[in-house]
């Protein structure tokens, strides 16, 4: 089903004296193969998910950008499919199971099965920011529908295609938000948390990983609407390598967590983060 994409392996001084693996051209690090794997990607329509759903393509995945916005959301697929990958857009709401259950369904039919999901959709960039004894209760609950229970609901959906394919391999994104006191945003995240170890323990026996990318600040448009500019500088300080993430960043963990490479990680909260939130 995947569509072979050519691509130009690059040779590091290392590979000459017999230690190096194949690495991205672009200095991304060592390539992992994604040929032949589906990856569903929520929130994947803009932001880190559409470079994650990039990134995936690449490395030979066909990919399910799963997102509530129409528009982006298909832009994304044909820019994949345009630049020779394979991918769907399936309209997902990710806090209705109901709506995650279509989109498995239209992943199955699309390209056979699941292999991979990256749980990344969020209310994130037009979030309010309230003060948990003030935030309206409806607010709250869509929140948290959202940011927490989306990604139980869309790994339920989607992990008896797994199974049925002999396993598989799930990572959730929370934020270093989980570690600081970051309001109903920041539980959220924890929950995710505890969403990631509980189902790494129940789909552990079927062979399907669960683990949880934790990235500090990243510069993408949402943030920018997030942490008003003059709050920057601060942040940076407290950061060991004093620069704001990219979106790119991410990738390499990420993809390193979804691949055989980790075969045997699961259960684990991995920082991503310029070393902000270092912990003993
Ligand atoms: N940008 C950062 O600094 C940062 C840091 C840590 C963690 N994160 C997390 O990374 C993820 C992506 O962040 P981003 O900056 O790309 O944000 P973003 O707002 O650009 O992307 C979020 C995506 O989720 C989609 N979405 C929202 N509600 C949805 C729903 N109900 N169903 C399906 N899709 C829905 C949006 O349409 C959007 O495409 C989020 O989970 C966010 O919490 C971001």
């Amino acid at each position: 089903m995947v569509m072979e994409k050519s691509r130009m392996p690059c040779f590091t001084a290392r590979q000459q004296v017999g230690f190096a693996l194949p690495c991205d051209p672009t200095g991304g690090g060592i390539i992992v193969s994604f040929e032949n794997k589906v990856c569903v990607i929520t929130g994947a329509a803009q932001g880190i998910g559409e470079v994650y759903s990039k990134a995936a393509a690449d490395r030979g995945a066909a990919v399910v950008v799963a997102d509530i916005d129409v528009e982006n959301g298909q832009r994304v697929a044909n820019e994949i499919i345009n630049d020779g990958g394979h991918a769907i857009f399936a309209k997902t709401d990710v806090s209705s199971p109901e709506s995650c259950e279509a989109m498995a369904a239209a992943a199955k039919d699309a390209f056979g099965g699941i292999d991979y999901l990256i749980n990344n959709a969020a209310i994130y960039g037009d979030m309010e920011m309230l003060p948990l004894l003030e935030v309206p209760i409806d607010y709250y609950n869509r929140f948290m529908s959202v940011n927490m229970n989306g990604c139980l609901f869309v790994t339920r959906a989607v992990y008896p295609s797994m199974a049925e394919r002999g396993g598989g391999a799930i990572v959730n994104q929370s934020s270093t938000a989980a570690w600081s006191c970051s309001g109903f945003y920041g539980i959220a995240k924890l929950g995710v948390h505890g969403i990631t170890i509980n189902l790494a323990r129940e789909l552990g026996p079927r062979n399907i990983r669960v683990n949880a990318v934790v990235p500090g600040p990243i510069d993408t448009e949402a943030t920018r609407k997030v942490i008003p500019s003059e709050m920057v500088q601060g942040i940076l300080r407290a950061m060991p390598l004093s620069r704001m993430g990219k979106p790119e960043d991410l990738v390499g963990t990420c993809l390193f967590l979804l691949s055989d490479e980790a075969s045997w990680v699961t259960g684990q909260t991995w920082a991503v983060d310029g070393g902000m939130a270092m912990r003993p």
